[in-house]
């Protein structure tokens, strides 16, 4: 995201420094919103840290991320054989693969860059690195196109005065600066359209609370934190016309994997008549997989549950089940917004038909 204020001048999510031989910079998100700090990455281990701890998070930013820790990774294999740095890209990239495994975003940067370089074997391996930083610096820009074309397309089915609910974060944190979400709130704020934002607090990493809320203050967009156990009492009080989240992966009928508790909001969505919107880039579907169903769901730490910033708030050696994503069926979701379109219906046919549609 691309801030202008006293807390976060002229900052981004994340930006690459100097040529092949610079290094990662990024916010470190874990200590938003109360403190603003970036750090930098000079080698891959630093990248697939901040990945696991959620320091950089979000699946565009993931995947950008990665990419960049491929480059970082093969830093100093420019001067050994062309079969020892190919080696050295697979294990970079498996390395980098092992950090989080539900955002397929993840997967797809670090598969386009594997392609680029088997197909750029006549390459010498400094030529061969300088390559891939372009490529993980235009999957950089092209995010951001994709990220603005969602928010035209999302802003369309939002009305004046509109209450809107999200989950999570899939704002400019969690891209390369536009969001899928909060662009498409973004977008209608910016027609004029005077939307009023709920936001999730999003247990248990707070990511509505701590970077949802501070990115639409940031752009002054009127928002209301609420405890994820408030959504079907708001949506009951009719203070709520559309919610609208991102998205971790998205089979090929169109079942969505995002922040845990998704799922329950589209329920009931669905329950009070509530549109319910999926917004993400065509780099967030998995066309591999069928259904939902065959989406790998990350299990995170106990202490995450227990231990919530530093303060423990369950007993001592409880049980605890600590899934970070969950799978909203296709039938639950009114439609997804991608740069490419709306997919309304969301049935396989109707994902195929618009993601292999020509861009504008
Ligand atoms: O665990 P996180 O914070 O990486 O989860 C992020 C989400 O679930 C987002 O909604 C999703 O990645 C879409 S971001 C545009």
């Amino acid at each position: 995201m691309n801030l202008e204020n006293e807390l976060a001048p002229e900052v981004s999510t994340m930006r690459w420094i100097g040529g092949t031989d610079g290094h990662l910079k990024m916010i470190d998100q874990t200590l938003l919103p109360t403190e603003f700090r970036e750090i930098d990455c000079h080698d891959v281990e630093t990248v697939w840290e901040a990945i696991k701890k959620l320091r950089v998070r979000g699946a565009p930013a993931i995947g950008i991320a990665a990419a960049y820790g491929v480059v970082l990774g093969l830093q100093l294999g420019t001067g050994s054989e062309r079969i020892d740095f190919n080696q050295r890209l697979t294990e970079v990239s498996t390395y980098l693969a092992e950090s989080r495994p539900t955002a397929v975003n993840l997967f797809w940067a670090l598969d386009r860059l594997g392609q680029l370089a088997a197909n750029s074997q006549q390459l010498t391996n400094s030529e061969m690195h300088a390559r891939l930083l372009e490529e993980a610096q235009l999957i950089e820009r092209e995010d951001l196109e994709m990220c603005q074309k969602i928010g035209e397309v999302g802003a369309a089915l939002l009305s004046k005065g509109d209450g809107v609910l999200t989950h999570c974060n899939a704002g400019g944190l969690a891209t390369s600066g536009g969001g899928t979400a909060l662009a498409v709130f973004f977008e209608a704020a910016r027609q004029g359209k005077a939307i009023h934002v709920y936001a999730d607090e999003t247990r248990p990493l707070l990511q509505g609370a701590r970077l949802t809320t501070w990115e639409l203050m940031q752009r002054e967009i009127p928002v209301t934190l609420i405890c994820d156990s408030m959504a079907g009492w708001v949506m009951q009080e009719e203070k709520i016309q559309a919610v609208v989240t991102g998205a971790d992966r998205i089979a090929a009928n169109g079942d969505a994997a995002n922040k845990i508790g998704t799922y329950s909001v589209a329920l009931l969505a669905s329950l009070h008549d509530i549109p319910f919107y999926i917004a993400a880039p065509s780099s967030t579907f998995d066309l591999s997989l069928e259904s939902g169903t065959q989406i790998p769901i990350e299990e995170r730490l106990a202490e995450e549950v227990t231990h919530g910033f530093g303060k423990q708030t369950a007993p001592e050696g409880v049980e605890v089940y600590n899934p970070a994503f969950d799978v909203t069926p296709a039938k639950y979701i009114t439609g997804i917004i991608t740069e490419r379109g709306l997919i309304q219906p969301v049935t396989t046919a109707e994902v195929l038909r618009v993601l292999s549609s020509d861009p504008d």
